[in-house]
Order: structure tokens, then sequence, then C-alpha cells
């Protein structure tokens, strides 16, 4: 086995933490079972304990050790999309701490679908909780340095894997009487969860309600204020150098060129996603002041990209 994934087995066993790359986003793991391990997670983030995580496992047949029951929807779910983008909300078994699911009786599971954390699942007998490797309201990272900038001094490893193939976070389904509703939208997109599980509702939060954990309003915020929508005011009163531009397949001619990030040239969703982050983290050392974001074709992908925008957008 990879030596670096070794040694990162071997902080895990003794409930230290350290982040993993996924297809999704980077993760910030420790032992799930684990309260110690669970609270430097929470520590190092910033993160509000109303905050659950999720529990990521390395195979299908470990769910039984920490899920109470499977729903049959989740069931058809999991055979088709994991190892994948995809969380599922399941009744916890007792073994599972609060501290993990913010004291719901529903734990948030998946398996993640990339060769390190598998590598690393199969090496530990414990499953790893793991939110994105960033301070609380943050940019997620979908690459190594992202985290090294942010965390690499409060944690004892960082496991590179390369830019994160999705470059958002997981679709979170959960269930009610066999009904899927979908809490999250990320690497799943709609048409192919209504493709294969049938109809959902949508249930995304766009409150600052706690209660709804993870959905707050404001989420996924770089420093710079990001202008999302509505843009009319902001380009007759401003010069050009003020502002960066996110943009999906064309250049603005009156920006230049430097402050400008197309994600996809060639009009594909799915690229511009996994662009998306380290765009919006790209402005952070420039003099640029504030970045206007356009809006993305509302199907696929592009739903994930416009939520995360407007979360990045809102007010506290
Ligand atoms: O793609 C992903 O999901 C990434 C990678 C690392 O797996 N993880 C991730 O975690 O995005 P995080 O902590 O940034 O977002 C987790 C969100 C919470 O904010 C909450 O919305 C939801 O998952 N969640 C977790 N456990 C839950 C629970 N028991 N009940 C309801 N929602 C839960
Ligand atoms: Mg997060």
């Amino acid at each position: 086995m990879n030596t670096e994934i070794l040694k990162a087995a071997e902080f895990l066993k003794k409930g230290e933490i350290g982040a993993i790359p996924t297809e999704t986003v980077y993760g910030l793991a420790g032992n799930a079972l684990n309260e110690m391990a669970v609270l430097k997670i929470f520590e190092a983030k910033n993160r509000p304990f109303f905050d659950p995580l999720i529990v990521h496992i390395a195979a299908f047949n470990q769910i039984e050790k920490y899920v109470e029951e499977l729903p049959a929807k989740a069931q058809i779910l999991a055979q088709a999309f994991w190892p994948g983008p995809l969380t599922l909300l399941l009744k916890k078994k007792s073994n599972i701490p609060d501290l993990v699911t913010a004291g719901s009786d529903l734990v948030a599971i998946r398996i993640p679908n990339h060769p390190i954390p598998l590598e690393l699942l199969k090496s530990i007998d414990f499953p790893l909780a793991a939110p994105s490797a960033n301070l609380f309201g943050y940019v997620s990272p979908t690459e190594a340095k992202h985290v090294e900038q942010q965390l690499g001094e409060k944690i004892s490893f960082v496991l590179d894997g390369g830019s994160c193939e999705i470059g958002l976070e997981s679709t979170i389904v959960g269930f009610e009487n066999d009904k899927m509703i979908v809490y999250r939208v990320g690497g799943i997109s709609l048409e192919e969860l209504q493709r294969i599980g049938g109809e959902f509702e949508l249930n995304i939060n766009q409150s600052s309600n706690p209660k709804a954990p993870g959905m707050l309003k404001s989420h996924y915020a770089p420093s710079k204020k990001v202008i999302f929508r509505n843009w009319g005011d902001y380009l007759s009163n401003i010069s050009s150098e003020n502002f960066g531009i996110i943009a999906f397949d064309s250049a603005y001619e009156f920006v230049p060129t430097e402050n400008q990030r197309i994600l996809s040239p060639k009009g594909d969703l799915n690229e511009a996603a996994r662009n998306l982050f380290s765009a919006l983290r790209s402005f952070e050392n420039s003099n640029v002041k504030f970045i206007l974001a356009e809006e993305f074709p509302n199907e696929g992908l592009g739903r994930a990209i416009n939520d995360r925008l407007s979360r990045a957008s809102a007010e506290l």
C-alpha cells in the first residue's frame, strides 16, 4: 500500500484528523465512531455543532453496521450511484455518536468514488466522518493546496489526490415513506436522480434556519463579495479593474482577460462545476474588489452551480 495512505491510517487510528481527496471536494476526515476525533474536526473548521457530518464507508455491505433500516428506494439509489457523489440520510444505529449527526436520529452516509479514500477506508475498521476541508462558511477545497493554505497547520496530514473530478459536494437525499426528498443539489443531477429513483421532492433550504443543517443561506463564500444575478446596477457604476467575472462559456469584451474566469469555453456544465470553486478562490489574492457571477443554465450540474453561487452571494 501507498506509504502516505498507511501513515494517514495510523494517524486516524490514533484519533487524529487529516484531509482526504474525494471525487467531489476534499474532506477533513476523522474516526466517525470516536467522539474526540469528531470534536477535533469541528474545532479545526470552526464549525457549529448544529451542522452534522457525512459518514464515509468503503463498501455497501458495511452500511448495516451503522444504519437501522434501508428503504427500498435507498437501496436502488445506492446501487446505481455508489461509489459516487450521493449522500443518503438513513436511520442511524447507536454506535454513530450524536455529535456526528447533531442530535438527529438520521445519519448521512456515502461511499466516495476515489481510489485514495477507498484504499484508506479499507485499511481501517471504522468509517470516516468528513465534512469539506475548509473553514466553516468558506468555499470548499478542490485541490490539496487549498486545504494546506487554510488548515495545514491544524491537521495531521493532507493526502493529495489531484484536482477533484466533480468539484461540487454530493447530492443529499432523504426518504419519507419511500419518497425521495432532495436536501442539497450536488454532484448527481436531479435528472439522473429522477431517471433511477422516479419522483422526488425538493427541500432545499434557502433561509438562515440552522435546523436544516448545512443549508445555511450564506455558505461556500470567498472573502470577496460575490454578486449573483441583478448585476445591472454594478456594471454602470464601476471600473472594469474593480471586479472579477465568473462566466459560463463566453468572455466579456469590456473586462480585462485576467479578471475573467470562463468555466467552460465549450459550454459543458460538468467542466464548469469542476472549475467553479477554484475560480472563486483565484480572486482572493488579486486586487479585484468583488465578483460578478453569471447565472448558469438551470439543468444538470448547472442547478448545483447556481445553488452554490447564490449561497456564496448571500448576506450573513
Ligand atoms: O461531497 C460531499 O458531500 C463532501 C465530501 C467530503 O464527502 N462533504 C461535504 O460535507 O460536503 P459538508 O460537511 O461540507 O456538508 C455536509 C452536509 C451538512 O451541512 C448537512 O447539510 C448534511 O450534509 N448532513 C450531514 N449529516 C446530516 C444529517 N444527519 N441530517 C441532515 N443533514 C445532514
Ligand atoms: Mg462544507
